[in-house]
């Protein structure tokens, strides 16, 4: 970064959070399309609401619409794609909010580099761990059988890779558990860690 040099603000994030009485997180759902991780970041973050806590929520809808909508599916693509997420996501940190964040994310090293942009210490990963034949039963959106047919190429899970996070706080198995208890585990997980210190 040449020339540049960062400005010092008076309001720094510890002002911010007291006034909005708690810390702010970054909760990163990652799982394969169809795994049901948006249906559960919606829930979480509407329960997290209504507990008074400052929310957003960052899904394809808002960003690969708009801010990332000249980004694809290459590996390449999806880096940069959470790569950007992960910077949003930092300013909403020093803004005091908590960030409901839910992408396939599917390899290791985009993980990390989204870890390491965002702090691990402002960091929840919950993994969506509902297998392919699941999200491939489910289909909701049809693009597994598009994926099929050939019609998709790079799709998570069919020709594209998806590696389990398995170094994330929480593992929800939507095929086992119901969405109120999975619900309340992430909540559960992450009531203690949103107290200022
Ligand atoms: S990534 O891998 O994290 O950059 O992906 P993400 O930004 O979460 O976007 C996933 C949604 O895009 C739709 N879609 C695809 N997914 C996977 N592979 C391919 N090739 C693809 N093309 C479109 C799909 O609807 C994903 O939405 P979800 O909510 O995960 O089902």
């Amino acid at each position: 970064m040449n020339n540049i040099i960062p400005q010092e603000y008076n309001v720094t994030q510890n002002c911010r959070g007291t006034i909005k009485g708690h810390r702010p997180l970054v909760i990163w759902f990652s799982g394969l399309s169809g795994s049901g991780k948006s249906t559960l970041a919606n829930l979480v973050e509407k329960d997290l609401h209504k507990k008074g806590i400052h929310t957003y929520s960052l899904d394809g809808d808002n960003i690969r619409g708009g801010l990332n909508s000249n980004l694809g599916f290459s590996e390449a693509d999806r880096t940069e794609n959470l790569r950007r997420i992960a910077e949003v996501s930092k300013l909403f940190i020093d803004s005091g909010t908590l960030i409901i964040a839910a992408f396939i994310s599917p390899l290791k090293t985009d993980r990390e580099l989204i870890k390491k942009i965002i702090g691990k210490e402002n960091f929840i990963g919950i993994f969506v761990n509902t297998s392919i034949e699941e999200c491939e039963r489910r289909d909701v959106k049809g693009l597994y059988k598009k994926a099929r047919a050939g019609e998709i190429k790079d799709f998570t899970g069919i020709n594209a890779p998806y590696e389990k996070p398995f170094d994330f706080d929480v593992v929800i198995n939507t095929e086992e558990t119901g969405l109120e208890e999975s619900v309340n585990k992430i909540v559960n997980y992450i009531q203690p860690k949103l107290r200022l210190n």
